[in-house]
């Protein structure tokens, strides 16, 4: 076979591990051939790629970041774009294009599957928000990464009676905040699931204070919403998948804290400091699982297939169900834990 494989959306640690396992269960598994698009599906519209053995992939599996780039272009917003990635899948003579992204990658992914592309995906993300999936390539480290934040804010907010608010990736879902918040013990979670009254986030703050110097961290969601008319956001700009560019809320709420309650508030944003670096064990294990599996569902032709995690096993999904609707915190989780350890 030939197989092209891309990485689209944004970056996040164990893109490269499953580079590596697609590569070389395609040329040792079964003698295949790959070539990487460059920049997620820009590089198909445009087909710049670079050939991919496993000579050219060692080295990569601890490695952040991912050695083909990435991009948020959409094929289906730019001109005749499904029209040149039929021509590039063409000329190249592909067999399958195994794609590596989130919800919006993988979204222009089923769309163009369903219109008879031989595509299979593997789905990443650090926000953990696509379907049919227990979980996402990168969002373990990013939920070790900001656990280990979060521990260090907290002996500083300690020292100095605080409430730190610490500003977490998350566009529409709170996985990172609600697990790295749960995982370091903090006071408040505010995910975008749940929209908050932060005259209620005070009130808590002061029932902790006043109870002795009992600092406090307030983990919060970039996508978290507050109740209407509670707190005024800026308006954002989009990009192609129609997704605001996000950040800056952790700053509004520490003001608004600062103000309501007289505490001393400072605000930690670790944005990006989530993508990059290396990945955690977990993560270099499950990129590797998942290219393996991306491969084998290709050679059995099983296009628009999603590879996908359930328990301890490996799966297909169809990609279809799995872009459906984003993977949302459910309501019990949150409140079952909120009401034990979010104090
Ligand atoms: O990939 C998901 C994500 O990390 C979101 O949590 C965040 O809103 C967005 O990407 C940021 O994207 P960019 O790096 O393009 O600003």
């Amino acid at each position: 076979m030939r197989l092209g494989v891309l990485t689209g959306g944004g970056d996040c640690p164990g893109l490269n591990a499953a580079i590596r396992a697609v590569v070389r269960k395609a040329e040792v598994g079964y003698d295949d051939e790959v070539i990487g698009f460059q920049d997620g599906w820009r590089g198909v519209l445009e087909d710049t790629f670079i050939p991919l053995d496993v000579t050219r992939c060692r080295g990569i599996l601890p490695r952040g970041g991912t050695i083909l780039g990435t991009s948020r272009t959409n094929p289906f917003k730019v001109d005749d774009g499904v029209e040149r990635v039929t021509a590039t899948v063409e000329r190249h003579g592909l067999d399958a294009i195994v794609a590596i992204g989130g919800e919006g990658t993988l979204g222009a992914a089923s769309r163009l599957a369903a219109l008879g592309l031989p595509i299979v995906a593997i789905p990443k993300t650090i926000d953990n928000d696509v379907g049919c999936t227990d979980v996402t390539i990168g969002f373990t480290t990013a939920v070790e990464v900001a656990t280990e934040a979060i521990d260090r804010l907290h002996t500083t907010a300690e020292s100095h009676d605080r409430v730190i608010v610490c500003e977490v990736m998350g566009r529409h879902v709170g996985w990172i905040a609600l697990n790295a918040g749960l995982a370091a013990g903090a006071a408040v979670v505010l995910l975008p699931e749940e929209p908050f009254d932060v005259e209620a986030v005070c009130q808590h703050l002061t029932r902790r204070h006043t109870k002795g110097r009992y600092a406090s961290i307030v983990v919060v969601a970039e996508g978290a919403k507050p109740r209407p008319g509670t707190l005024d956001l800026p308006p954002r700009e989009v990009d192609q998948y129609d997704h605001e560019r996000l950040g800056g809320i952790g700053q509004h709420v520490a003001d608004e804290i600062e103000a309501l309650s007289g505490f001393e508030a400072r605000v930690t944003m670790l944005g990006h400091v989530l993508r990059g670096g290396t990945p955690s064990g977990f993560d270099r294990i499950l990129a590797t699982r998942f290219g393996i599996a991306a491969v084998e569902a290709a050679h059995d032709r099983d296009f628009g297939a999603m590879v996908a995690l359930h328990g301890v096993e490996i799966d297909r999904v169809p990609l279809a169900d799995a872009v459906l609707e984003l993977k949302s915190v459910p309501r019990h989780l949150f409140h079952g834990v909120s009401k034990l350890f979010l104090d």
